[in-house]
């Protein structure tokens, strides 16, 4: 991936913020941050970009030279160099930022505002990451953050693993996501919250619920359009 490349020696925002809306949206694993998504998605036209469905998608691509690298990472619920991460999500901001406009009918508001925003989501899990993003990619809006017990998120994953697929939804497994969710991520968290950046949401009660206040914190933050 050339992006890499570019990546390493940039340090300016390759996306003017003016145009893009990116906000991150983190929470342990089985928070339920990819059903939050799709809500987002549906309701107010967001695109949903999920670092770890890309790098699901990189890791199952025939010809990729970080497919081992990834599928090493994700077993052991290791956070996965930043450079590979980052450049998946440039490359899929910048397709969808090109790519040719959505019939008018299909939404109310103009094609370009829904096209420039971003939920990045489970992004960023590391403060290298973090950084590495805001400088060379776009600064983020906001993070949402979803807070559940670890117990619930437990019972969701091994509830989610009986039909996921997923490499990573075993007992085994979600212990090591738990132990660098608590000792990698968390910080990101504390770190955007310093800033007075951390929007923080009780993600225990049913999605609806959830959804219902995450409605209301982004009418709040973004103003009237997202109420
Ligand atoms: O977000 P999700 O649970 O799908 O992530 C699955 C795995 O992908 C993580 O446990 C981690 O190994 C990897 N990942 C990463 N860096 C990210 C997001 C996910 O290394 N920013
Ligand atoms: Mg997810």
């Amino acid at each position: 991936m050339s992006t890499i490349d570019t990546l390493k020696d940039r340090t300016t925002p390759v996306f003017d913020p003016a145009a893009v809306t990116v906000i991150f949206v983190l929470g342990g694993p089985g928070a339920g941050k990819g059903t939050q998504c799709s809500n987002l998605v549906s309701q107010y036209g967001f695109s949903h970009l999920s670092a770890g469905d890309l790098l699901r998608a990189e890791q199952n691509r025939p010809d990729s030279e970080f497919g081992d690298l990834i599928r090493h990472h994700i077993r052991n619920g290791l956070i996965v160099p930043m450079e590979v991460t980052i450049a998946l999500l440039e490359n899929s901001m910048r397709e969808i930022l090109n790519s040719s406009p959505s019939p008018p009918s299909s939404s109310s508001s103009p094609d370009k505002t829904r096209r420039g925003r971003f939920l990045i989501d489970g992004f960023p899990r590391k403060l290298d990451q973090a950084h590495k993003f805001e400088e060379a990619v776009v600064p983020a809006r906001f993070v949402l953050f979803y807070d559940c017990p670890e117990a619930e998120m437990e019972r969701r994953l091994l509830e989610r693993g009986k039909t996921s697929g997923r490499e990573d939804d075993n007992a085994d497994s979600i212990r090591k996501r738990f132990r660098t969710f608590l000792d990698t991520s968390l910080p990101v968290v504390d770190y955007f919250d310093s800033q007075r950046r951390v929007v923080r949401i009780d993600a225990t009660p049913e999605p609806d619920a959830v959804f219902a206040e995450t409605r209301r914190h982004l009418a709040e933050r973004l103003g009237p359009e997202f109420a």
